[in-house]
């Protein structure tokens, strides 16, 4: 896995670790052949998250990117770009306290159909920290028992967006200029604790910290339980990969098969990303 794998001429695909994430070198988002397409959504799909660098992208050329890899999710809670409304806003002033995204979770399970995955560009980055973090789900579930996974897969989980974007959510407290429509935070939906990644197939560990509120037929001290022991299991450094953000860095990441945390120790620091999401599908257990 450590060997660097070659795909159309010119682009490089070299794994970040053994768990998941691949830096894409040699290659310009913006003017990709069919078959380069072909190569990043085979990578995607391996790798969970795939990062590239010096990339000079316009709002236009961002778009125009994620729409050769899915259709766009236009963001209901996050600001837009101005003109762009298919663009969120990832933004942190120097004098803000609070980031978006500070914690483990995964984009949109609370959606029927969540999200496939998200485009994020590096537009102003802070000279330290602001790093992403990233966990392969893949590799968590690999490294439990069978016994244990044999219980797992059996089960469903619930998740919403309520306590996160609605109104009087706490983690909106410190994010409400930049996070609104608290209404419209109305989605709970029921995935597999396990789901079959719907491209590769892949076992998948489907909870995360953000959005999933319960087990589904578990009183709350059980899920709480189960849920604390599997977030502490899949956060474990050695299923993880961190990324190192500078301008004009572009990372492109799986919701089914990873989590991704902010990291917010960049303050007295602008820190300002563009955010697209790509559609995804509903999900199946494994
Ligand atoms: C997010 O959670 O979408 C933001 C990730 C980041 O800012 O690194």
């Amino acid at each position: 896995m450590n060997r660097a794998e070659f795909y159309t001429p010119g682009m490089e695909i070299t794994p970040t670790s053994s768990a998941l994430g691949a830096e894409v070198s040699g290659i310009d988002l913006r003017s990709l052949t069919d078959a380069d397409v072909d190569a990043i959504i085979d990578a995607w799909g391996d790798h969970g998250v795939l990062f590239f660098r010096d990339q000079d992208l316009s709002p236009e050329d961002q778009i125009a990117f994620a729409e050769r890899i899915g259709s766009i999710n236009v963001n209901r809670f996050f600001s837009a770009v101005d003109g762009h409304p298919q663009i969120a806003e990832v933004l942190k002033e120097a004098d803000q306290a609070q980031n978006i995204g500070g914690g483990w979770h995964t984009d949109h399970s609370y959606d029927t159909e969540p999200a496939q995955g998200s485009v994020l560009y590096g537009r102003e980055i802070p000279p330290v920290g602001g790093d992403t973090l990233f966990a392969g789900m893949g590799a968590a579930y690999d490294a439990l028992s069978d016994g244990f996974k044999e219980m797992l897969n059996g089960l469903h989980a619930v998740h919403s967006s309520r306590h996160v974007f609605g109104d009087g959510a706490r983690g909106r407290e410190g994010v409400t200029d930049r996070i609104g429509n608290p209404d419209a935070a109305t989605q709970d939906s029921i995935h597999p604790v396990v789901i079959a990644h719907p491209h590769t197939g892949r076992s998948l560990l489907y909870v995360n910290p953000g959005f999933t509120t319960g087990i589904v037929g578990w009183n709350a001290r059980e899920s709480a339980a189960l849920l604390d022991f599997l977030y502490s299991h899949a956060s474990r450094p050695e299923f993880q990969t961190r990324f190192r953000w500078t301008e004009g860095a572009l990372a492109m990441w799986d919701n089914r098969s990873t989590w991704h945390f902010a990291l917010n120790d960049y303050h007295g620091h602008r820190r300002y990303l563009h955010r697209i999401t790509i559609e995804g599908c509903a999900l199946q257990a494994a």
